[in-house]
């Protein structure tokens, strides 16, 4: 199997009751690459993903796989696979019946079928497997069925759509790490959906972040998480703690800050000038009891112990910082105790002012 390269140029879908659900979009995604689009429910990835596989037509804009515009080529005819959230496999067929279904569609001979569906399953590690029928399977490997079988036509490219969300949380994270290894095996091209920043950062070579119909950020991981491009992407990928304010001066790259919690140094990657509206990102694993370049004061609301970490919640003039840190086994402070906490600009960045995420940390000042 090989996988191509998607490039949609200026899509936008438009659906019939006048609504714009994906903006004029361009984006490359290179083969074999696993690229998720990431974003709140609503924002547009089912129809982004819709488009590409052929089952809606863009409003405007080409799509192109391996370079040639799928313009009227119907979803048969695309070298594309879709998996969605529920699987639809056949619960009276055994689990090889299942894979070779395509195969069989195609016009390929009995044997032949059977042996190329024994080798997919092979692949998903469910040889032994083959005779059963998908409900006396897990969650996880009626999800690995379903992958073998939409890989048993040998696609460019798979596309999943929230494939992991009807599985529990412990299945899900093991599932990521097969998704991604039969990802590099097979080099087939994932264009992965979700609305879970964790599945999207631990899988992707990049990931799209989308909202409300505009793809935000491309970037890898760890940049969307270290640099967020928006004040969406900052408040939707990972937690922060937010302070609204007014950019009060500007030295170089960074920037002072000001709220109602006080004036605060951080980056300002995107050249801010005095007087913009602005929010202040900080992580809550930046932010450190004590020093620090900036400081802010709040007491001890809440202590939360999960595991190796706590995360302790302070309130600061009535509005909540959180700080994350690894569980050394003293927790250094009292309840309602007053705590000086302090974090560094560098870890902190300033943003225009824009749409947050509804999942992000609650809005702190003015
Ligand atoms: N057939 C349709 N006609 C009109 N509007 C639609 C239609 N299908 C979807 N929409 C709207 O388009 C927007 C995007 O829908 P879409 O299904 O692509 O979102 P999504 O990002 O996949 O969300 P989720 O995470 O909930 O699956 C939503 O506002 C939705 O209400
Ligand atoms: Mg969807």
């Amino acid at each position: 199997m090989r996988g191509k390269d998607v490039t949609l140029e200026g899509v936008s879908i438009t659906y019939p009751n006048g609504f714009m659900a994906v903006q004029p979009t361009d984006l490359q995604i290179a083969a074999g690459e696993f690229f998720s689009i990431l974003g709140p429910s609503g924002c547009g990835k089912t129809t982004l993903l819709r488009t590409v596989s052929g089952f809606v037509a863009p409003s405007a804009g080409r799509v192109l796989i391996g370079g040639e515009d799928q313009a009227g080529r119907n979803p048969n005819a695309r070298p594309t696979a879709l998996i969605f959230q529920n699987l639809a496999l056949f619960p009276l067929m055994s689990v090889l019946d299942n894979v070779a279904f395509g195969l069989e569609a195609r016009g390929m001979p009995k044997r032949e079928r059977r042996a190329r569906a024994a080798e997919l399953l092979a692949l998903v590690a469910l040889q032994d497997q083959a005779d059963k029928t998908p409900p006396e399977l897990s969650g996880g490997q009626r999800q690995r069925v379903a992958i073998a079988r939409a890989l048993a036509v040998e696609p460019a490219v798979l596309l999943l759509d929230e494939p992991l969300s009807a599985l529990d949380l412990k299945l899900r994270s093991h599932m990521r790490a097969e998704l991604r290894a039969i990802q590099k095996k097979t080099g087939v091209t994932f264009i992965y959906i979700t609305h879970d920043q964790g599945e999207a950062l631990t899988m992707s070579d990049r990931i799209a972040v989308m909202n409300a119909g505009r793809i935000e950020q491309v970037g890898t991981g760890d940049e969307v998480y270290s640099n967020p491009a928006t004040a969406f992407a900052a408040s939707f990928v990972g937690e922060s703690n937010i302070l609204k304010g007014r950019i009060d001066a500007v030295d170089g790259t960074e920037a002072r800050i000001e709220t109602a919690r006080g004036t605060f140094a951080a980056r300002n990657p995107q050249g801010m000038a005095v007087g913009a509206p602005a929010y202040l990102f900080v992580r809550p694993e930046a932010v450190r009891l004590g020093a620090g370049g900036n400081r802010i004061d709040g007491h001890l609301t809440r202590r939360d112990l999960e595991g190796p970490f706590v995360n302790l919640f302070f309130d600061a003039g009535g509005e909540e910082i959180a700080v994350h840190m690894t569980n050394t086994g003293a927790l250094p402070h009292d309840l309602g105790e007053s705590v000086a906490l302090g974090f560094e600009p560098a870890d902190a960045l300033v943003l225009p002012e824009g749409p947050l995420a509804a999942t992000g940390q609650e809005l702190v000042g003015a």
